[in-house]
């Protein structure tokens, strides 16, 4: 039986692959590779197209012998999203529409979301706990949540089990260096911070130094990439096991302001980084960290990375060996 994983030539997807063909699974891969690349999927066996194309589903879904699904193919920048919702909407709900109803057609009933912490806003408290409001402040984060409800009414009609992983800031590389994460243009801090330590910019623009936190700067909870990959492999055994639908936060539950960030930075890569004050961006909250103890008390998650040094000593290695990404 063969894990179907949709979008797993992107960062958190390719990770994903990477560590469930050590646990022994068979994987097949379905990307557009519009942001994935061909490198990232070493040698998986993959389809290229889109989760619209029916005809490819039916195609994929006949040849192999699926038994469930991993979905991360989506757009996922959250300030592109407010420029172009159309896109979103299009790409990320319709999309899943299909793929959803392609699995329902070929009575796969098991499927693991790729969703945010976008999710939930502006949080009312932290730590972020699931049953929390969910009201997001992009489309982004909307598209994750109208996916997530699909998926709750497609168990009850269908019989379609789910778990959503609701993942905080994703960070990190494969720890052999294999694969690492690569985004044009790059948005994320902890790469952007390590451009500039490889000189690729001048310097690293603070988003802000007026939050109501103790240095001024936003506060995220960094989670290393092959913690989230680690995750969606216990999701899909406690799938098997319970065949209960749930969902859960992915975060260490520390959090780490941006100027924190960048002295790790500076101490793992011993560079000099320059940094300046800039304009807050818009739609960022002050401070996002997760109770991840539904995960670790359910799915038997415990993370193997937790510490920001490890993380980011992690990209370190796949980006000074690979300062211009993939090849391909
Ligand atoms: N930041 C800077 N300078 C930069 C880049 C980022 O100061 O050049 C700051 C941001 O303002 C934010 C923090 O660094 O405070 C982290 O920013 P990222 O862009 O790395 O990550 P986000 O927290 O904005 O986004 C992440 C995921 C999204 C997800 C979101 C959930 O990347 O996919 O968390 O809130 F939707």
């Amino acid at each position: 039986m063969a894990v179907l994983v949709t979008g797993g030539a992107g960062y958190i997807g390719s990770h994903t692959v990477l560590h469930l063909k050590a646990q022994g699974e068979e994987v097949i891969v379905l990307d557009n590779l519009e942001k994935g690349h061909r490198d990232a999927l070493l040698d998986t066996t993959f389809y290229k197209g889109d989760l619209r194309d029916d005809l490819l589903l039916d195609e994929i879904f006949n040849t192999n012998n699926i038994d469930a699904v991993i979905h991360f193919a989506a757009n996922s920048l959250v300030g592109e999203s407010v420029e172009k919702p159309l896109e979103y909407y299009e790409n990320n709900v319709i999309g899943s529409h299909h793929l959803i109803k392609k699995m329902v057609e070929h009575g796969i009933n098991k499927i693991v979301f790729s969703s945010t912490a976008a999710t939930y806003g502006n949080p009312t408290r932290v730590p972020i706990q699931e049953e929390d409001p969910t009201i997001p402040t992009n489309p982004y984060g909307d598209t994750k949540l109208a996916i997530e409800k699909l998926l709750q009414w497609a168990d009850g009609a269908y019989g379609l089990k789910s778990v959503c992983l609701r993942y905080f800031n994703a960070a990190g590389a494969d720890p052999e260096g294999r694969i690492g994460e690569d985004h044009t243009p790059e948005s994320h801090l902890i790469p952007i911070v390590l451009q500039a330590a490889l000189g690729q910019r001048d310097n690293v623009s603070i988003f802000g130094d007026d939050y109501p936190t103790e240095d001024g700067t936003c506060i995220r909870d960094y989670i290393h990439v092959l913690d989230l990959a680690a995750a969606h492999y216990l999701a899909l055994r406690k799938l098997n096991n319970t065949r209960k639908s749930g969902i859960y936060n992915l975060g260490n539950g520390t959090g780490f302001s941006v100027k924190q960030v960048i002295d790790t930075c500076r101490r793992v890569t011993e560079k000099t980084i320059a940094s300046k004050t800039a304009p807050r961006r818009a739609g960022d909250p002050a401070v996002l960290i997760a109770s991840s103890s539904k995960a670790r008390a359910e799915l038997g998650w415990i993370p193997k990375y937790p510490t920001l040094e490890e993380i980011i000593t992690h990209a370190w290695n796949w980006h000074s060996k690979h300062p211009d990404g993939y090849n391909d």
